[in-house]
């Protein structure tokens, strides 16, 4: 969407994956504090998003959304001053129907009252959910929203949460600024790979405006190891996901913070090319031996080695698989370990890889092709 926001995909915070419905606004101002505190926001989390369950169960008698008063008794625009004054930006929920998924009052027919209301707050961020939508079409339900937004005059990023189900990476691309490919993730091994797979299928719809979103990130819930979790943040960096932490940032253990902190991995993210990385080839039994990777800016690559199987494994990265020619000399940067580990292979590059893990690097070839400069 051509709204000049989403040049590189968003990153931040969201409530919904550790929090659910358990919100209220001293939750959404002890977050904020930690995304400061943490130097995560100082890295570019700088989203605030308020998920599902905000809002009471009625409009008021004029007809507007009103915060839960329980549990957001000082309002949504004294949150937005709280957040914005650290510098942050406040991010709020709605749906394209009749109710949320919670079954709090939805957006349908509602677009210019409640994308109003969410302006006069000095809300930066809408994500835009897809329940009890009446069967109607989501390309009817989405634009209406869009609009609304355009006309508050308050630059408000878009985010559709469709599920996937009508292949919006097919026509959101000038509806919104991402859109979910996927059904809701979990915090597991399973849910997190399936995830990855269905949203590499739509690499091609992704860049500068608008991404592929194959939701937010459960790094530090508890579900998966350190090393599922590695591959979790590494793939949704290198397919130019939304980088949403979904954890309880006030009380994160340390390897938590040093992956959601690794800067050389969200550099990757952010990358002003902003071509979403794909697998690029499996071997090994179902193809759990696999390899990812995708263009940067400056002729440079990203790689990534990940090891689906269940036990280490070799995983081996050919020139030919990521779009060299064989002789080409190429210096390898282990973005984990913060190291060069190679200063001119050439064909191939190998690592040995525990189960589940992913070892991401930084390709740099020493020469440049011609055609290509
Ligand atoms: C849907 C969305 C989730 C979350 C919940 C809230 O399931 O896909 O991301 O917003 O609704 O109810």
């Amino acid at each position: 969407l051509d709204n000049g926001l989403a040049e590189t995909p968003q990153m931040g915070w969201n409530s919904w994956n550790f929090f659910a419905c358990n919100i209220n606004e001293t939750v959404i101002k002890e977050t904020a504090d930690a995304l400061i505190s943490t130097g995560l926001a100082a890295l570019g989390y700088v989203y605030v998003n308020i998920d599902d369950c905000w809002s009471a169960a009625e409009r008021n008698p004029e007809g507007q959304l009103v915060p839960d008063p329980k549990t957001f008794p000082s309002g949504i625009k004294a949150l937005a001053d709280y957040v914005h004054d650290k510098g942050l930006k406040l991010g709020i929920y709605s749906d394209a129907g009749i109710f949320t998924c919670q079954v709090r009052p939805g957006s349908l027919y509602h677009e210019k009252e409640d994308a109003e209301l969410f302006a006069s707050w000095g809300v930066d961020y809408l994500k835009y959910d897809n329940c009890y939508n009446l069967g109607i079409k989501p390309e009817e339900r989405y634009p209406p929203m869009r609009d609304a937004l355009n006309a508050t005059g308050r630059t408000i990023f878009y985010s559709l949460c469709e599920w996937g189900v009508d292949d919006p990476a097919l026509w959101a691309g000038k509806v919104g600024n991402s859109w979910r490919t996927t059904d809701d993730i979990n915090d597991s091994w399973v849910s997190m790979t399936t995830i990855a797979d269905l949203n590499n299928k739509w690499a091609a719809y992704a860049g500068p405006g608008g991404w592929n979103d194959p939701d937010m990130l459960e790094v530090g819930n508890g579900g998966m190891t350190y090393q599922e979790y590695r591959a979790h943040f590494s793939i949704w960096a290198l397919m130019k996901a939304p980088l949403l932490i979904g954890c309880d940032v006030r009380n994160m253990t340390a390897e938590t913070i040093e992956l959601l902190s690794n800067a050389e991995v969200i550099a990757v993210n952010q990358d002003s090319l902003g071509v979403q990385g794909r697998r690029v080839h499996s071997s090994g039994t179902d193809g759990c031996k696999q390899v990812w990777a995708g263009p940067l800016s400056g002729h440079n690559l990203v790689v990534a080695l990940w090891n689906r199987c269940s036990k280490a494994a070799t995983v081996t990265a050919n020139w030919e698989a990521i779009g060299l020619e064989s002789s080409t000399g190429v210096s390898v940067r282990d973005l984990w370990q913060h190291e060069q580990v190679a200063d001119d292979a050439v064909s191939s590059f190998s690592s040995r890889v525990d189960a589940h893990d992913c070892h991401m690097y930084k390709f740099t070839p020493n020469t440049v092709s011609h055609w290509e400069i």
